[in-house]
């Protein structure tokens, strides 16, 4: 007996959001093609929602997923990887109940009203990851990190690295200056005014000295710069509506306008003193990710961001948690010229018109001029309204040119993250997970990082699906 399916216009990219992503214990990678290089040696660490269902009703947008963790530790003796959801506190609640308990950024609470105020929001640790010496962070852009341990990625509970005990949330996107070995991140938390909280750690993560700075209105801020000895803020003109938000009749993915009459504030900040160096206002546009930021030869700061006309991105993610996306929201890749003693914007301009996302550049160029820039493009040719991204690729800044690594019909490949090799400093290597919708199962490719049009020099098979993800990072051994 046959059974008729509903012919369905989803791509396959959906398939790998359909189930709720089950776990797996450390297990031997098979080894799929090619070879581990001698020199990879240490931890891939990836990040994103592993689940978005619970008792058959779906969240609210692809930021409300609960944060599930993939680890691949490659070694002498081959590869293993273990896949674990964070043992949040909301996590633990909701699957005791069997259902979704709390609000979260795209969804009012479920159940009675009441509920608004009493779980308007969970952690879901979803995010990203921060790897220190001893334990491994899951990031949230909207609270506390969750400590993990760092081989068996078991939930050690909420960190506050000695100075978040005040309710300070931790975002997402920190940075390693490389030259210093000291982090750097913030967190905005919600008042009448949104308040940007700015910390500096050492290299085990304690937050070492923090400050603070009132903003206009409650703005959205996921990521910032580290372009040399500054750090710099570019706040889009994206505002909370509180209100509706506090009455617990709508969430804050919701409540955000977009107001371009506003203009993006630019605020620039010493990194050794954590003072602001100047403030200004440029041109409206949004960002989620900056690819990185240096100071040139004649003392500008250079920055690289993947620049969106609106904020139409946000109702672009909602729909990709109902797997099937309509709305379009194209980033291509920018160069902004900034005054940092003036705070002023001198040029701004588009230095790649392909559609891209996630620019990363080698963690030892975090902060300097790097040669190149790695990120997430469209295959050629396929429909950017319906698919999503299902190629890597590396831009060259000299030569202004972008070399694809094209993950063929189907396939698609998480952020690229770039690992140094251990024997030769000017060797690196770009990993990404792969979802393969033709067998509906997942990968790790490793591509060896001038040569993305070439096969990826070892593809390695995992236990099963893991669904597309947000950020990670490489561990060296
Ligand atoms: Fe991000």
């Amino acid at each position: 007996m046959h059974t008729i399916k509903n012919k369905s216009s989803k791509k396959a990219w959906a398939e790998a959001l359909a189930q709720a992503a089950q776990e797996f214990p450390p297990t031997q990678l098979q080894i799929l093609s090619g070879k581990i290089p001698e020199g990879l040696r240490g931890t891939l660490y990836r990040n994103g929602p592993g689940r978005l269902e619970r008792g058959g009703i779906s969240v609210g947008h692809w930021f409300d997923g609960d944060g599930a963790i993939l680890a691949v530790h490659f070694t002498d003796a081959g590869a293993t990887a273990v896949y674990r959801y964070v043992q949040t506190a909301g996590y633990q609640e909701e699957a005791a109940a069997d259902q979704l308990l709390y609000g979260n950024y795209g969804m009012t609470a479920p159940g009675p009203i009441w509920n608004q105020w009493l779980k308007p929001l969970k952690n879901v640790a979803n995010t990203s990851v921060l790897a220190l010496p001893d334990k491994l962070l899951a990031l949230w852009e909207g609270g506390k990190p969750h400590a993990l341990d760092l081989q068996s990625l078991a939930t050690c509970g909420e960190d506050d690295l000695g100075a978040l005990n005040i309710g300070l949330p931790y975002s997402a996107h920190p940075k390693i200056d490389p030259k210093t070995g000291k982090i750097f991140n913030f967190g905005i938390s919600p008042g009448l005014n949104g308040v940007l909280n700015i910390y500096k750690s050492d290299s085990t993560g304690k937050i070492l000295q923090k400050t603070s700075l009132e903003l206009d209105g409650i703005p959205v801020v996921h990521d910032f710069v580290l372009a040399g000895q500054y750090l710099v803020f570019f706040i889009p003109p994206v505002r909370l509506n509180p209100l509706p938000v506090l009455t617990g009749f709508s969430c804050y993915g919701d409540s955000l306008d977009w107001k371009p009459q506003l203009g993006t504030q630019v605020l620039v900040f010493d990194s050794e003193t954590l003072s602001l160096v100047s403030r200004g206002e440029t041109e409206p546009w949004y960002q989620w990710h900056f690819g990185n930021g240096y100071v040139d030869d004649s003392g500008l700061i250079i920055v690289d961001v993947a620049r969106y006309e609106d904020f139409q991105t946000n109702q672009y993610l909602r729909e990709v948690a109902t797997r099937e996306t309509y709305t379009p929201a194209v980033s291509t890749l920018w160069q902004v010229h900034l005054d940092p003693k003036a705070g002023k914007v001198q040029t701004i301009g588009e230095i790649m018109e392909r559609h891209c996302e996630f620019p990363i550049v080698p963690p030892q160029d975090r902060g300097q001029r790097s040669k190149q820039t790695y990120l997430t493009v469209h295959r050629q040719g396929v429909d950017h309204l319906k698919e999503i991204f299902g190629a890597i690729a590396r831009f060259d800044h000299k030569t202004e040119t972008l070399t694809i690594a094209d993950c063929g019909e189907n396939r698609y490949p998480s952020e690229p993250i770039y690992a140094g090799d251990s024997q030769n400093p000017q060797q690196g290597w770009i990993i990404t997970a792969v979802y393969d919708g033709n067998s509906d199962s997942s990968e790790v490719w490793v591509f060896d990082a001038d040569r993305l049009d070439e096969e990826p020099v070892c593809k390695l098979g995992l236990p099963s699906v893991i669904p597309h993800s947000f950020h990670g990072t490489w561990k060296p051994a």
